[in-house]
C-alpha cells in the first residue's frame, strides 16, 4: 500500500494513512513521512495498535530520544519506561490521580502554550504522542503553526525579532500557575537556558518562531519589557488562523515539530475520566542557539 497524505490546511498539519506504524517502514516510506513532517509540522496516524516498543521504534526514525523528567523527581515512581513522557491522569498503580496531586498540579503546565522540552539545553524536536484511552469530551490538543505566525509579522517587526534570545526554565511555567513546590535538587537538575526567538528551519529554509510559556526572560532587555514582548507574541501566534484543534481518537499516534509548533492540552474532567497518553519526544540535534551560530549573552 502506498503512504496517503491528506492535508488538513495547505501548509499545516496533515493526516497520514496507510501506513502500519508497528511494522518496520522502507527507506522510502521513512523518507516521505519525514518529508510531509518538515512541510506540514504535525502529523496525525490515525487507528495504529502500537506496543511500547513499536511507538519507540517509530520513534528513532527521527533521532535519538529523549529521556522523561519525571526521572529528575526522585520521589516519583515512573508508570512508564524512562523514554517515555506519561501523559495521563493515572498514577503508577493505574488509578486516576486525585484532585490534589502533585502529578496533577505539575500537569496543568500542559494547559499553557509550548513547545516540549524547550527548558533543556538541547529541547526537543520531534514528539510522538499516542492515545491509548480518551476522555469522551474535552482533552483536546491545540496546535499552533509558528512559521505562518511568523510570517505574518511586518517586516520590519521580522527584522527586529531576528538574533534575539529567550531564557527558558520549566520552573517559569509552573510559576504562571501558582506552583512553586520543588526541591533545591529539582531546580538544580534543570537551570534555566537559553534558545533563539527565530529559527530557520534547515530542511525547508522556513522561518519560525520559538515560543513557550517556559520562555521567562528576553537577554538585553528589562525583565518587564522582556515579559511584555514574550505575551504579545504568544497572543499574536496562537491566533485561530494559525491553529488546529486535534479532537481524539483512541489509537491516534500524533507526530509533531518543536521546532516550529507551539502546543497545549484542553481542559478535560480529569477525576472522572481515565486519559492515557503516551509520548516519546526526539532530541534535536543541539541547543536552538548553537544551531544559529549565535554566541550566548550573559
Ligand atoms: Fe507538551
Amino acid at each position: 500500500m502506498t503512504l496517503r497524505i491528506f492535508p488538513i490546511t495547505p501548509e499545516f498539519a496533515a493526516e497520514v494513512g496507510d501506513v502500519d506504524l508497528s511494522q518496520p517502514l522502507s527507506g522510502t516510506v521513512e523518507q516521505a513521512i519525514k518529508a510531509a513532517f518538515w512541510q506540514y509540522g504535525v502529523l496525525i496516524f490515525p487507528d495504529q495498535q502500537l506496543s511500547a516498543e513499536e511507538h519507540l521504534r517509530f520513534a528513532r526514525v527521527f533521532g535519538p530520544l529523549e529521556t522523561s523528567i519525571a526521572v529528575h523527581q526522585p520521589q516519583a515512581k515512573l508508570r512508564l519506561a524512562a523514554e517515555f513522557a506519561d501523559v495521563s491522569n493515572l498514577t503508577v498503580r493505574d488509578q486516576l490521580w486525585g484532585e490534589d496531586s502533585r502529578a496533577r498540579l505539575f500537569a496543568l503546565g500542559n494547559r499553557l502554550w509550548h513547545t516540549d522540552s524547550s527548558f533543556r539545553q538541547i529541547p526537543a524536536y520531534a514528539s510522538l504522542l499516542y492515545a491509548r484511552s480518551i476522555a469522551p469530551i474535552g482533552g483536546h490538543t491545540e496546535f499552533a503553526d509558528l512559521r505562518a505566525a511568523f510570517d505574518a509579522l511586518p517586516p520590519d517587526q521580522r527584522a527586529a525579532l531576528r538574533g534575539r534570545v529567550l531564557e527558558h526554565s520549566i520552573f517559569t511555567s509552573r510559576a504562571k500557575l501558582g506552583f512553586h513546590d520543588f526541591a533545591q535538587a529539582e531546580r538544580d537538575a534543570l537551570p534555566p537556558v537559553q534558545q533563539v526567538l527565530v529559527r530557520t528551519l534547515p530542511q525547508t529554509g522556513r522561518e519560525s518562531l520559538y515560543l513557550a510559556s517556559h520562555a521567562g526572560r528576553v537577554i538585553g532587555l528589562p525583565d518587564a519589557e522582556g515579559l511584555a514582548l514574550i505575551d504579545a507574541l504568544t497572543t499574536h501566534a496562537t491566533q485561530r488562523q494559525f491553529v488546529y484543534t486535534h479532537r481524539w481518537r483512541v489509537g491516534d499516534l500524533v507526530l509533531w515539530d518543536n521546532r516550529c509548533t507551539a502546543h497545549r492540552g484542553t481542559e478535560f474532567d480529569d477525576l472522572r475520566w481515565r486519559r492515557d497518553y503516551q509520548r516519546v519526544s526526539v532530541a534535536d540535534v543541539a541547543n536552538s542557539c548553537a544551531q544559529a551560530q549565535l554566541t550566548l549573552g550573559p
